[in-house]
C-alpha cells in the first residue's frame, strides 16, 4: 500500500533505465506518459520510446521521443521491462549473424532493425571491441569486465549517443581523460556499479544524464560539471561523498534530479544548483536539519528524507516551509511529532518512525474557505497514533485527502 505501488505522484513510476532493473524517478506529470490498455495500465517515463506489442492484440502504440536511436524491439512486457538496454533473452543472436550483413564485431549483437546499436553486454569481456562500425551510436557494454577506456578504441566513431557500461571494473586512473573529448553527441554515459573514486574527468559538455552509482567517489572535483549546462539527471547514490565544495556542481544550471542516497552526508549538502527538482538524500545519517538546509533550491519539488536518523529535536520548525514542495518522504527516522509543512504539500510519508501525536498545526496553520491543506496522501502507519485519535475536525483542514494510512 501508499507510494510503492502508485500512490504518489511520482512514487511507483518507473523510469526504463538503469541494468536490468528500473531507477524508480519522480517526474513532473507533463513528462509521463500514461498507456491504457484493457485493465493495465502501463507507465513509460522520458527519453525512452518503447514500442509495446500488447500481448493479445496486434495494435502497438508509440510513445514519442526523440532520443532513441531507431526502430524498437520487441518488447514481452509480461517477462521483462520494456527496456533497450539488453537483447538478452529476447532475441537469438544466431539468427543475427546470419541475416545481418552488416559488419558486427565478432564479441557482439547488431541488431537489424536498430542499424546503429550494438550490443556487447554481458559477454565477461576485459576491453572494448576493437573495430566497431563508425556510425555506432547506442553502445551497450554492461555487465562486462572493462577496466579503462582508451581514445583510441572510439577513434573512429564520431557520433556515439549512449555509452552503457554499468557494472564493469571501471577505474579513474585506466581512464584516458580525452577518450571521450570528441564525443560530442554522447547524451548517456552510465556507469553505475563500478570501481571509480572521482568523478572522471573530461566527460562530454552535450551529456543529458551521467549516472555513477555505486562506485567509491569519494570526490568531486571543483569544476568537473563546469560545461555541463544541458545535464539533467546525476545520479551518485551509494557512493562515499562527505560533502560537496563550491565549484563541485557548478555549471550545472539544467539538474533537475540529483539522487545523493546512500553516502556518507551528515547534513544537507550546499552549494546545489538551485534548478533541482528532485533532490534524494535517503540513507545519509544527518544529524538534523538547520533553517537554511534547502535555502536557494526554488524549485525543490520531491524531496526524500528517508532512513536518515532524524530526530524530531534536530528539526528547525520551519525548515519545511517553502511552497514549492508537492512530495516530501521522511519515512523510516525517528521523529516523535509531526513537523511543520507548506499548505501545499501533496505527498507526505512518514511511515516508521515515533509520532505519538497527530496535531493540526503541522498541516493548517488556520482552517477556513481557502486556507487548507492541498495534502492527498498522508502515510503515517508504523507510528504510535491510533486512527481513533486523531481530532474530531482533521477533515476540514485535511479536505482534499485521498489516502490515509494510519
Ligand atoms: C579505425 O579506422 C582505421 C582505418 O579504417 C583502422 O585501421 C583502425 O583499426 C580503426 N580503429 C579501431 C579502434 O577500430
Ligand atoms: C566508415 O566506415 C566505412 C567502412 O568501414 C568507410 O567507408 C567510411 O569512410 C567510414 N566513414 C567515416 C566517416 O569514417
Ligand atoms: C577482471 O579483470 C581483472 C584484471 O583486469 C582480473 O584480475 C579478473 O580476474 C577479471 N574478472 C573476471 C570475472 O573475469
Ligand atoms: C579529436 O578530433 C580532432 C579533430 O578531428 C583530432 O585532431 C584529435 O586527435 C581528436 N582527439 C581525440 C582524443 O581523439
Ligand atoms: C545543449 O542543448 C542545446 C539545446 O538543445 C544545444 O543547442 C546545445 O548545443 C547543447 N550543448 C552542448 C554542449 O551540446
Ligand atoms: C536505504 O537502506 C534501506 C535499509 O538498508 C534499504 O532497504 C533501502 O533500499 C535504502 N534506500 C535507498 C534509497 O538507498
Ligand atoms: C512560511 O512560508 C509562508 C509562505 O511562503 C510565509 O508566508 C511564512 O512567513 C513562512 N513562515 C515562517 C515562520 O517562515
Ligand atoms: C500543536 O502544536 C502547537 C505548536 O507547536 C502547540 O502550540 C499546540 O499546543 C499543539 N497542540 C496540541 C493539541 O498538542
Amino acid at each position: 500500500m501508499g507510494k510503492d505501488d502508485g500512490g504518489g505522484l511520482g512514487y511507483g513510476m518507473w523510469a526504463v533505465f538503469g541494468e536490468g532493473e528500473c531507477v524508480r524517478q519522480r517526474l513532473p506529470l507533463n513528462r509521463i506518459a500514461y498507456l491504457a490498455s484493457h485493465s493495465t495500465m502501463v507507465l513509460l517515463c522520458h527519453a525512452v520510446l518503447v514500442l509495446l506489442w500488447f500481448f493479445n492484440s496486434a495494435s502497438a502504440t508509440v510513445v514519442a521521443d526523440s532520443d532513441y536511436g531507431g526502430v524498437p524491439l520487441w518488447v514481452n512486457r509480461l517477462l521483462g521491462e520494456p527496456s533497450v538496454l539488453s537483447l538478452q533473452g529476447r532475441m537469438d543472436p544466431a539468427w543475427f549473424r546470419a541475416n545481418n550483413p552488416q559488419a558486427c564485431p565478432q564479441q557482439c549483437d547488431c541488431p537489424i532493425q536498430w542499424p546503429t546499436a550494438i550490443y556487447c553486454d554481458h559477454r565477461g569481456l576485459a576491453s572494448v571491441p576493437n573495430s566497431l562500425p563508425n556510425k555506432t551510436q547506442y553502445l551497450f557494454l554492461q555487465g562486462n569486465n572493462i577496466t579503462s577506456l582508451s581514445t583510441s578504441v572510439l577513434a573512429n566513431i564520431t557520433g556515439l549517443h549512449w555509452l552503457i557500461l554499468d557494472r564493469n571494473n571501471l577505474q579513474n586512473n585506466k581512464l584516458d581523460s580525452v577518450a571521450l573529448q570528441n564525443q560530442t553527441q554522447l547524451r548517456y554515459f552510465f556507469a553505475n556499479h563500478n570501481h571509480l573514486k572521482s568523478v572522471p574527468s573530461g566527460l562530454p559538455a552535450g551529456l543529458k544524464q551521467l549516472r555513477l552509482a555505486y562506485n567509491q567517489i569519494s570526490s568531486i572535483s571543483p569544476g568537473a560539471f563546469q560545461n555541463m549546462h544541458n545535464l539533467t539527471l546525476l545520479l551518485l547514490q551509494g557512493n562515499r561523498l562527505q560533502t560537496i565544495t563550491e565549484g563541485d556542481l557548478k555549471g550545472l544550471d539544467s539538474l533537475n534530479l540529483l539522487e545523493l542516497s546512500g553516502n556518507l552526508f551528515s547534513s544537507v549538502p550546499g552549494h546545489l544548483p538551485s534548478s533541482v527538482q528532485q533532490l534524494y538524500l535517503s540513507n545519509n545519517s544527518l544529524s538534523g536539519l538547520d533553517s537554511d538546509s534547502f535555502e536557494g533550491l526554488l524549485n525543490l519539488k520531491y524531496l526524500r528524507l528517508s532512513h536518515c536518523g532524524l530526530l524530531s529535536g534536530g528539526l528547525h520548525p520551519w525548515v519545511f516551509n517553502f511552497s514549492s514542495l508537492v512530495e516530501l518522504d521522511l519515512s523510516y527516522n525517528k521523529l516523535t511529532t509531526i513537523p511543520t509543512v507548506p499548505s501545499t504539500l501533496q505527498y507526505l510519508y512518514l511511515e516508521a518512525n515515533e509520532i505519538q501525536e497527530f496535531n493540526m498545526t503541522s498541516f493548517c496553520r488556520e482552517v477556513g474557505p481557502l486556507s487548507y491543506s492541498r495534502m492527498k496522501i498522508l502515510r503515517l502507519d508504523g507510528n504510535r497514533i491510533l486512527y481513533h485519535q486523531l481530532p474530531s475536525d482533521w477533515i476540514f483542514c485535511l479536505r482534499v485527502l485521498e489516502s490515509i494510512y494510519v
